[in-house]
């Protein structure tokens, strides 16, 4: 069996804010966050959103372009650090997009979910017999920001972005190699962890143990750590994904790496001397949107005509974990 891409879209909060925003109300300034970054806007979720609902608008767009019914999705990957409920937003999706019960469920692996959403997809295709996989990124990482640490609080944008898998005949095969990695031991370089305060509104009962209320701490980042790891890894990747599916770099079309830092991008596309305008970025617009951000520049590149049918993209992702990787798709 192959796997092929039918379908994307994308959902963004109304919210803009931007740099000068910011710097109302950080020890901020425009000139730093874009030479910095590369960042000039980004879009918040109100109360009145939800990543939920930013997640069913992307997929709806994506099957409406597949120009297939919801009902006829088999599996839903829900790839998101930051759902709406702690035991997962798939089921919520689920239910508000299709009556048929999908299997549905969440993949929490950072700003690489989504990479690693499209690979799980593939196999469940080729090994699994499943026919129309729907891959949603969407992350919220402004409900999880220290809004007073200029260092963290400008770099992230909230999204969602979705990609319609679907199967088809081996030669019609749209995702050749991959190649992902996790090092635990960078944990550390990046989290947000969860909290045991020893107060009692939650109101456990006392069992020898200290009664708990459960909060998560705001994002802590070692951004110099992970410029440095991401700049070494993530071309090591590419070159492993190449390697693996036989592929030359002369013969894809676009690079879509992980939109964190323009410079980050600037760097990979450098070491690896490809074409600066084979490369997509859309980061000025939203920031990092986490697992939104490899679907979300997808799918504008595609929606605007810069991406075209046939042409193959080599995508990269990486984020907290430590978790990285690429993978060779064609659109
Ligand atoms: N505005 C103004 N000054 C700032 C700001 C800000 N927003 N943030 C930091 N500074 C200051 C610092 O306090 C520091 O001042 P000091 O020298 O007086 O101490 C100075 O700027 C330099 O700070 P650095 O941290 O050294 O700046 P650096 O050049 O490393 O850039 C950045 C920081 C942009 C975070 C960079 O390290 C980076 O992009 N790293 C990668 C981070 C990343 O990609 N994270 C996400 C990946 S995983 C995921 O996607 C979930």
């Amino acid at each position: 069996k192959g796997c092929k891409l039918v379908g994307c879209g994308s959902a963004l909060p109304k919210h803009q804010f931007s740099n000068i925003d910011l710097a109302k109300i950080v020890d901020t300034n425009d000139e730093w966050i874009s030479s910095r970054t590369g960042i000039r806007n980004r879009r918040i979720l109100s109360d009145k959103e939800s990543t939920t609902g930013l997640a069913v608008e992307a997929a709806q767009k994506a099957l409406q372009m597949a120009e297939v019914e919801a009902d006829d999705v088999d599996l839903i990957l829900f790839c998101s650090s930051t759902p709406d409920d702690l035991f997962g937003g798939a089921p919520e999706v689920q239910k508000t997009l299709c009556k048929s019960n999908p299997l549905a469920y969440d993949i929490r692996a950072a700003c690489s979910g989504f990479l690693i959403g499209l690979v799980s997809a593939s196999c469940y295709i080729r090994g699994g017999g499943f026919k129309n996989v729907l891959v949603i990124g969407t992350d919220s990482i402004s409900r999880y920001v220290d809004w007073t640490d200029r260092n963290t609080c400008v770099l992230f944008g909230d999204a969602a972005g979705a990609i319609l898998v679907q199967a088809c005949d081996r030669d019609e095969d749209a995702l050749f190699g991959f190649d992902m990695h996790t090092d635990g031991d960078g944990s550390r370089y990046l989290s947000a962890a969860i909290k045991q305060n020893k107060t009692n509104h939650s109101g456990r009962p006392d069992l020898g143990i200290s009664p708990t209320d459960t909060t998560i701490s705001h994002l802590q980042m070692n951004g110099q750590q992970i410029f440095r790891f991401v700049t070494n890894a993530v071309p090591q990747s590419i070159e492993a994904s190449l390697e693996k599916s036989g592929h030359k770099l002369s013969e894809i079309d676009w690079l879509l790496v992980h939109q964190a830092n323009q410079r980050i991008i600037d760097h990979v596309a450098k070491k690896l001397d490809f074409p600066k305008d084979r490369v997509i970025s859309n980061l000025k617009n939203y920031g990092n949107t986490s697992a939104a951000s490899i679907p979300l520049a997808l799918d504008e590149a595609v929606r605007s005509g810069k991406v075209k049918k046939g042409e193959t993209i080599m995508t990269a992702g990486f984020g907290a974990g430590l978790t990285w990787g690429s993978a060779i798709v064609r659109w």
